[in-house]
């Protein structure tokens, strides 16, 4: 059945796992086998047409509307606005007609990001939404609903859900470059190659379980962990404590590495564990000299990098996480792995109710 653990202890460890294979799925049905560009079924989108992104979402999905800025704007050349829905809706934000409003939800019937679908009707050229239901509210009330494949989720902190969703946006982001011309057909192509590659590394990453694992038993004893990250890696900083908070119940905050200095460096001692993701990136090294200032204050970091990386930066480091070598866009979906681990494997450590932490629902669908 869709809906038993398949050996899993948990619901969470069994989405977690499931990874490599939904998300081929979500590739596959966004990017025809042989070709390099991006089809959306059933429906048409012309980015060529449109001036603006306004992207609305709570929770998770959120934080994939985020990192899907960062590869909107650096790829397709577009403006993007990204807003929780809460309060997007109260703040009556002005909406050009070239604007497309896109929501993400993987419920489809949060009940924030519903208002402010309809607060966007009649005003955006478009509304969009990435969905995992597709009977949903959300999906019904949009111009154009492109699901994300993800299958039924009943863990309520988000896992296979939130890197389906970035797939999704990811190939949104690439149709929205080829549309307006903003790659050549050679750096598509890269990044075709380097989607069709993702499951692959994606059961790499999964393989780290026991070394994450080791790192979460040290966790489990912290009041407080900072997650650090910069340009892409920073979303994923905060979908990194989001989930550590939600289920483990660790105080947990992901920052800016560039903003540590202004204000968290503060809380830095030895008893302050801080988890860096950093692949081997064009900001690398810049994230490398902000651990740094947080071991020089005994701060306590667990390293996630590839072999590259882990190779230039593990000396004096507490841990480290060591990740398959991928293209840069694709490092938040991949790095999506590690930081769910180190959740899950926190809160199995701490004995609190993975599947079922308290106090929060899979869906709110009230406001
Ligand atoms: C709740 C869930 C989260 C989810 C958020 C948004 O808080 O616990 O996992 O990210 O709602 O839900 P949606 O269904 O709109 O993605």
């Amino acid at each position: 059945a869709r809906t038993d653990k398949a050996g899993h202890k948990h619901f969470m460890a069994k989405e977690i796992a499931e990874q490599p294979v939904v998300v081929a799925e979500a590739i596959r049905s966004y990017l025809p086998t042989g070709g390099d560009r991006v089809v959306l079924p059933d429906t048409d989108l012309d980015f060529t047409k449109l001036d603006r992104l306004t992207m609305v979402a709570c929770g998770t999905a959120f934080y994939a509307c985020l990192t899907a800025k960062y590869w909107f704007e650096q790829l397709a050349k577009m403006p993007v606005e990204v807003d929780i829905a809460s309060e997007f809706r109260y703040r009556e934000p002005p909406i050009s007609d070239r604007t497309a409003a896109l929501f993400v939800s993987q419920s489809g019937e949060t009940a924030d990001t519903l208002a402010a679908l309809r607060y966007c009707e009649g005003k955006a050229d478009k509304i969009v939404s990435v969905i995992n239901v597709p009977e949903s509210s959300i999906a019904r009330e949009s111009d154009i609903a492109l699901p994300i494949h993800a299958g039924v989720e009943i863990g309520v902190a988000s896992t296979k859900a939130f890197t389906c969703q970035l797939s999704v946006l990811l190939m949104l982001a690439l149709k929205a470059a080829a549309d307006r011309g903003t790659l050549t057909d050679e750096e598509l192509a890269d990044h075709t190659a380097a989607l069709r590659g993702l499951p692959t590394v994606l059961n790499a990453a999964l393989d780290q379980d026991r070394a994450i694992r080791k790192s979460a038993q040290r966790l489990s004893e912290a009041r407080d962990v900072l997650f650090l990250g910069r340009g892409l890696m920073y979303p994923l900083a905060m979908e990194g404590a989001l989930k550590l908070k939600e289920i483990s119940y660790i105080h947990a905050e992901g920052y800016a590495s560039g903003e540590l200095k202004h204000g968290p460096i503060a809380l830095i001692d030895k008893h302050m564990p801080v988890v860096v993701m950093a692949p081997r990136d064009a900001v690398f090294d810049k994230t490398v000299s902000n651990m740094q200032e947080v071991m020089a204050r005994k701060g306590k970091v667990i390293l996630v990098s590839d072999d590259d990386g882990i190779a230039e930066a593990e000396d004096g480091v507490w841990s480290t996480i060591r990740m398959p070598h991928v293209h840069t866009s694709l490092a938040p979906i991949l790095y999506s792995v590690p930081a769910q681990l180190l959740a899950y494997h926190t809160a199995v450590a701490k004995g609190t109710d993975v599947d079922q932490p308290r106090n929060l629902a899979k869906s709110v669908t009230v406001e």
